[in-house]
């Protein structure tokens, strides 16, 4: 039975992530997942993100009225907004507070009240049980074994989890061996691309995967 109590790569992991997404890049992020003019590089990026958001929800029931949904990792509330739109009660988590801050001020008005914001780990016990788990380009920075400790504990307290990887793709494995993954020397975390036949969860399948331009990511599903 594999430990489902956070590592300390996970916590440290976390704590990479959170200081990029809620310092240099909140900005960045800001402006990416807007309609605001980007380069033609990230105008890829978008319309990959696009794409994978649409091939997750279309995961979940077209109708979630009663559904308890959980947007683990929730960046600008891009998911969430959706989800809500299709009348699930969504509780939309990310550890970067000023992405949070986002999310809630673009929550269409109509639909504020579907959905619960939290700053904090998306891993938490107390956050309860989920009817679905949405997790988009979240768990990408996480080793293999956290990973799966990840899943593992989610899987407890959810019906499915849908959720994105960066695939091993031999574009993504000759980036990560120069280190061209490690976007300059700065604080930003790193993808770690799995190949999804390793991952040891019980209940995992593939769902297909989003090759845009700069955009790579695989989806994947845990259903019990
Ligand atoms: C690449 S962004 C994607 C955001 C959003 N899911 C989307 O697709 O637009 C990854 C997000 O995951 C969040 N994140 C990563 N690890 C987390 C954790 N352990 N708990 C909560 N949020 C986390 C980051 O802060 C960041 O906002």
């Amino acid at each position: 039975m594999r430990d489902l109590a956070p590592s300390s790569s996970y916590d440290n992991t976390r704590a990479r992530v959170a200081s990029y997404f809620d310092g240099t890049a909140t900005r960045v992020w800001e402006r990416l997942t807007s309609d605001a003019p980007v380069s033609r590089i990230r105008q890829t990026v978008r319309a990959g993100r696009d794409s994978m958001r649409a091939l997750m929800l279309d995961q979940l029931p077209t109708d979630l009225r009663g559904a308890r949904v959980l947007d683990a990792g929730c960046g600008t509330g891009a998911a969430s907004a959706e989800l809500a739109a299709r009348g699930a009660d969504v509780l939309a988590i990310d550890i970067s507070p000023k992405l949070v801050e986002i999310a809630a001020a673009r929550m269409p008005e109509g639909l504020a009240g579907r959905v619960q914001f939290r700053a904090g780990d998306m891993l938490a016990a107390e956050l309860g049980r989920f009817d679905h788990v949405i997790a988009m380009d979240s768990l990408i920075y996480y080793t293999r074994p956290d990973l799966e400790a990840a899943l593992d504990g989610l899987a407890t307290r959810a019906g499915q989890i849908v959720f994105t990887v960066a695939p091993r793709t031999p574009l993504l494995m000759a980036m990560w061996h120069t280190g061209r993954l490690f976007p300059r020397a700065d604080r930003s975390p790193t993808m770690i691309p799995q190949d999804h036949k390793r991952l040891g969860v019980a209940g995992l399948s593939r769902v297909g995967r989003v090759s845009r331009g700069f955009y790579i990511s695989e989806c994947l599903r845990v259903q019990q």
